[in-house]
């Protein structure tokens, strides 16, 4: 039998003088399907990092909604994407938190041993790649696992809510302890907002100690049928018609839309979006969404406001690595409390690498 010695991995530098291995377990998929059908743990290489990327030991990666979208291959349109016959990136995941264990070329900023958080491609693994200027410093009063949860999520939010809630405003967000909403709760109060908060009465609570001033129980109350009128609805659920919804805003109250169903197998949840992007047209109460990713600067405003004590990463469930189709399951029922993190080594749960 002929036995190979090891192959070195490409790059010469370590975090405290420990080797990078050449081969990792990861999490893979090479067609698309329910996470159960089609996610796998492997062996593979460990990436090297090109062109000013940097290689990180993760520690800690999260899962929202948009990678449920690139595994199961749905809605249709996302394909234009992600891949159209089967997935471009092999190794799932994008949100991620970890330490900084080579660089390429010595332009990024940042250097070995950096505890960051951000974007990649391939976060479910034990190493990814990424391009520095899609990274920041990770807060040091969060834990990797609370840090790797922050990306995509936490970015939406700001987006969706930064330069249309002011001070003293009346906020409702429908959907508000998902992994959106418990961002969109923090931020909209950070802002100044009166937040209420709808989700059903097991999260009630969670949703109060995000900073909402009031809840409402969806099971018990339609707040589209209520008195009281806001000035800003932020709807991540879509459980009634656009113009249903606009009926609870005040007269120069806006809507924005930021989910939906009625897209079918092609459009998926982008139908409700693109029918209030277009409906945006007519009215100065519908706003569509324009979220786009990814952006530096963002995580950014986000870490300062971590750092603040004003915005909290809210972790649901953690999971191994091994248990990611489970994990993104999770996420498929659309009742997660806030955002499952999968805990990659034990400094997951640490502040510090
Ligand atoms: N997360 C992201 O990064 C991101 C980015 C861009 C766009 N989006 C869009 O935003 C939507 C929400 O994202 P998410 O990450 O917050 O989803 P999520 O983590 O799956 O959370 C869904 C939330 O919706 C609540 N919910 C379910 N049915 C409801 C109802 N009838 N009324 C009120 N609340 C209800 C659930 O609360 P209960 O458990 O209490 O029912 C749960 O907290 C996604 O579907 C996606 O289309 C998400």
């Amino acid at each position: 039998m002929t036995t190979h010695a090891p192959v070195p991995h490409p790059t010469t530098a370590s975090t405290a003088g420990t080797a990078i291995p050449s081969s990792m377990k990861a999490i893979v998929q090479d067609r698309y399907g329910s996470p159960e059908s089609v996610l796998k743990l492997e062996d593979v290489a460990v990436p090297v990092p090109h062109d000013g990327e940097v290689l990180i030991r993760v520690h800690a990666a999260s899962i929202h909604v948009g990678d449920l979208v690139a595994i199961e291959g749905e809605p249709l349109i996302a394909r234009a994407a992600v891949g159209l016959r089967k997935p471009k990136n092999r190794v799932p995941g994008t949100d991620v938190a970890g330490t900084v264990v080579a660089v390429d070329g010595g332009s990024t900023g940042l250097q070995v041993g950096d505890e960051v958080f951000g974007w990649c491609a391939g976060a479910f693994a034990e190493y990814v790649c990424a391009r520095a200027d899609h990274l920041v410093p990770k807060p040091s009063n969060l834990t990797f696992e609370q840090a790797a949860a922050v990306g995509v999520s936490a970015s939406a939010a700001l987006q969706l809510l930064r330069g249309r809630v002011r001070p003293g405003q009346k906020v409702l967000v429908n959907g508000a302890s998902g992994g959106l909403g418990s961002y969109a709760i923090q931020i909209a109060a950070a802002f100044g907002a009166e937040v209420t908060g709808v989700s059903s009465a097991c999260n009630l609570d969670t949703v109060r100690s995000l900073g909402a001033a009031h809840v409402i129980d969806y099971t018990m109350e339609d707040f589209t049928l209520g008195k009281q009128r806001y000035d800003f609805i932020l709807d991540n659920v879509a459980n009634h018609s656009l113009s249903h919804t606009r009926r609870a805003l005040t007269p120069d109250g806006v809507l924005q839309s930021n989910n939906g169903t009625s897209g079918g197998r092609w459009f998926g949840t982008m139908g409700t979006v693109m029918k209030a992007a277009i409906v945006s047209r007519f009215t100065r109460r519908q706003s569509a969404p324009t979220i786009k990713f990814p952006r530096r600067e963002d995580l950014l405003a986000i870490a300062a406001l971590i750092e603040a004590g004003k915005v909290t990463p809210l972790i649901g469930r953690t999971y191994r690595l091994q248990e990611a189709a489970q994990a993104v399951s999770h996420i498929a029922g659309g009742h997660a409390r806030g955002t499952s993190v999968l805990t990659l080594d034990a400094r997951a749960g640490s502040r510090a690498g």
